[in-house]
């Protein structure tokens, strides 16, 4: 856990600063490898920041590659689809190549077939080998009010799992009541940036948890074994004043 911590004045500004995060994560990933290789998640916090991306000039979206932290399991044109979202909001208005859109297929199977199905998308889409973990540029996560991380709910199983890539999840606590399909801790701390968008009030008391490391909670288990950490969030879930001096590299 820890990080850096950006707070902005409100969620615009804190997903305007989690853009420009995300726009130098793109421009030296493609600079050094050629591409740039993003796991996003679904919520509702996320859509204004993929709204921001949607304009940010400068991204070459002909070498972004999409993929989903978590997806629920719903038709992908569902509204609580998180491909849906990242479609709406962002895939739909840029130059990006559908072969660069990695979604889970939810219509495949039931919650562990599409789980394994998922997982080979990863291995297969990386050119990675059986035992191979994927490394992503970048994880974008949201913090559930009861701290979960992509689909991995408190006390849930898949926790603990260390050898698959993607697992199945049942409903946690908080709707949508579906089945879920998700990376894993192992996969996601294997990223070289991990970036949590967090806010609202109504997250202040799970952030301070979170950011204090508290163990009963998934987000206190996110820590990139070889990357950085860091943590956009607005006044609201901060309970303080925003720090104007923040760098938003
Ligand atoms: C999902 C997620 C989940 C989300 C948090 C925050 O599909 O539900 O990926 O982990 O990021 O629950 O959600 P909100 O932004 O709606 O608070």
């Amino acid at each position: 856990m820890s990080g850096q911590v950006t707070i902005g004045r409100s969620h615009e500004e804190a997903s305007l600063e989690a853009a420009v995060f995300w726009s130098h994560r793109a421009e030296e990933a493609i600079a050094q490898r050629g591409r740039f290789i993003v796991a996003i998640s679904g919520g509702t916090t996320p859509r204004r920041l993929f709204e921001l991306l949607a304009v940010s000039p400068g991204i070459d979206w002909a070498r972004c590659h999409i993929f989903w932290a978590d997806e629920r399991m719903a038709p992908s044109d569902d509204v609580i689809s998180n491909f849906r979202l990242g479609w709406d909001a962002l895939l739909s208005r840029v130059p990006i190549h559908s072969e660069q859109m990695h979604r889970v297929p939810t219509e495949i199977g039931d919650a562990s077939a599409v789980a394994a199905s998922y997982q080979a998308t990863l291995l297969g889409s990386l050119s990675l080998g059986l035992f191979d973990r994927p490394r992503f540029d970048l994880v974008l996560l949201g913090l559930g009010a009861d701290g979960h991380i992509a689909s991995l709910f408190p006390g849930c199983s898949s926790l603990r799992e260390e050898r698959r890539l993607v697992v199945s999840s049942p409903p946690g606590a908080l709707p949508p009541p579906v089945d879920r399909v998700t990376m894993t801790l192992p996969v996601i701390n294997s990223a070289r940036a991990i970036a949590f968008l967090v806010t609202g009030s109504d997250k202040a008391d799970v952030l301070s948890r979170a950011l204090r490391g508290d163990a009963d909670l998934p987000a206190s288990r996110v820590g990139p074994s070889d990357g950085v950490l860091r943590w956009f969030v607005d006044e609201d879930a901060a309970g303080r004043p925003a720090e104007r001096d923040t760098p938003g590299r």
